[in-house]
């Protein structure tokens, strides 16, 4: 058996009981995949009848990115970077100014294009599509800075997120959502974007990414200059569009943030790769905590 926090960090949870089972309700209101019991398996059929699969495999691979080289001119900015991103995770992306995070997002959205190295999403290849395009299919930025229309309101900015959607119900469906992950989106939507506060910003760039509906949420920063106690609300509402299904990839500064929400993380420096883990573990890692997270003891 896997130990406990790998099943976890894959996303599984493990529902044991000897003797008796629990009620489905109960189970599937907990978001439980897997049913073991030690004496008495229920048929396969009647678990899937229910609603139930047992997973023992891992979750499926969404994000694949291999030996990716991004140049700017004749400057090469990253040297063969690889990650994997599966369905459902939080994974962060730490390192200090310059490692190529943001560099790293913006291939994955399409919006520079790779010199060397594959990207895949669902297995396909995407490094060649257009950005527009990879928000179709479900991969939506939030980029660094917000880069919200600062003349629009917050309303048409919203609106503008969901430029790819055909369907005018699942969207107003998307916006009730948004506005009740970010009731002050709601109560300021005919509010110039351009005057709402920092935080406010934040949650309108997260909101108008959310409005595309993507599978993926590749977020640059959304921390930067926030005070400490709003980091901690918007962590909190990152949780919740993760928990509704949605994977999220957060390149951070502020790590110790990122390694509590995230279920894995990479540490970038100048272009590569140095650290892969469950986030976890990395908090735990006194070499981590040093370089990382100003060599304070983990947990707090
Ligand atoms: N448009 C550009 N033209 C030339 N070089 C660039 C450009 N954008 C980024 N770079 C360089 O590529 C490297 C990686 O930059 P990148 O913005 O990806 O870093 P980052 O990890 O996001 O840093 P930060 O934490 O400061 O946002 C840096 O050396 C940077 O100077
Ligand atoms: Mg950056």
């Amino acid at each position: 058996m896997l130990p406990f926090d790998e099943l976890r960090a894959n996303g599984l949870f493990m529902l044991w009981s000897a003797r008796a089972m629990l009620p489905f309700d109960e189970i599937r209101a907990n978001g439980l995949f897997m049913l073991w019991s030690a004496r008495a398996m229920l048929p396969f059929d009647e678990l899937r009848a229910n609603g139930l699969f047992m997973l023992w495999s891992a979750r499926a691979m969404l994000l694949e990115v291999e030996n990716l080289h991004v140049r700017y001119g004749n400057v090469e900015a990253l040297h063969g970077v690889s990650l994997q991103v599966r369905q459902g995770e939080i994974v962060a992306i730490l390192g200090a100014n310059g490692a190529g995070k943001t560099t790293t997002l913006h291939a994955i959205s399409g919006l520079l294009r790779p010199a060397r190295g594959e990207i895949r999403f669902e297995s396909r290849p995407i490094h060649q599509v257009p950005a527009h395009r990879l928000v179709a299919m479900g991969i939506a930025q939030a980029p660094e800075g917000r880069r919200i229309f600062a003349t629009l309101t917050v309303r048409e900015n919203l609106h503008l997120g969901a430029f790819a959607q055909r369907d005018p119900l699942r969207s107003a469906r998307t916006l009730q959502w948004i506005h009740e992950l970010f009731p002050v989106l709601a109560q300021r939507r005919e509010q110039l974007a351009g005057t709402l506060s920092g935080g406010e910003q934040q949650m309108l760039a997260i909101g108008r990414a959310l409005m595309a509906q993507p599978r993926i949420l590749l977020l640059d920063e959304p921390s930067l200059g926030l005070a400490p106690l709003l980091v901690k609300t918007i962590f909190q509402t990152l949780w919740e569009i993760n928990e509704a299904g949605v994977t999220i990839v957060l390149v951070e500064q502020n790590a110790r943030a990122a390694l509590k929400l995230a279920h894995r993380a990479y540490v970038m420096e100048v272009g590569r790769i140095v650290l892969e883990d469950r986030a976890a573990a990395l908090l735990a890692n006194p070499d981590v905590c040093n370089a990382y997270l100003g060599g304070q003891p983990a947990g707090e």
